[in-house]
């Protein structure tokens, strides 16, 4: 059995992955009417995603002997003004989310719950992936912005290769 903090902890971070699926849907809605495709299907996938998360932390709940106690999901509709500006509000949701599973981390430490601490291990780590996609999809709208994309993606594959002789 797991401590009821934890619980219920757990049971909102169920909705708060839940609401990313639908903010993450909401975007590639947004990129649809746009006719950005690539974008749509990236957010779309995003949103899968987050459903899988809440799947995890549903059937961690089960197997530990818990009630899954679903909350409405709040509305996640966004006017964006630009193509970049969905990037920058994923961003700063997976921030968000950052902080909500480390809190969540801190009380099982506090806790001695090893148990919830090892599980969330996993999603501490897909935080960091997910942080690190986020920004890397704001920085390549701007190289792209300036015409650099290309160029950079070029430039990345350069390998270095040592000299041909040595000297003693
Ligand atoms: Fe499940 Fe993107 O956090």
């Amino acid at each position: 059995m797991l401590k009821k903090e934890i619980v219920e902890l757990l049971n909102e971070q169920i909705n708060k992955e839940l609401f990313s699926a639908y903010l993450y849907l909401e975007i590639a809605n947004y990129y649809g009417d746009e006719g950005l495709e690539g974008y749509e299907n990236w957010f779309k996938i995003q949103a899968l995603e987050e459903e899988d998360h809440a799947m995890l932390i549903r059937q961690y709940l089960l197997n530990n002997g818990h009630a899954i106690k679903l909350k409405a999901i709040d509305d996640p509709t966004r006017t964006f003004n630009n193509y970049k500006e969905p990037l920058e509000a994923a961003l700063e949701h997976e921030r968000y989310v950052t902080d909500s599973i480390h809190t969540i981390y801190s009380l099982a430490a506090e806790l001695k719950d090893y148990r919830t601490m090892q599980f969330l291990d996993w999603f501490i780590a897909e935080q960091g992936e997910e942080e690190t996609n986020a920004e890397e999809n704001i920085r390549n709208y701007q190289l792209f912005e300036k015409n650099l994309y290309s160029l950079n993606k070029e430039l990345k594959k350069r390998e270095h290769t040592p000299p041909s002789f040595q000297l003693d």
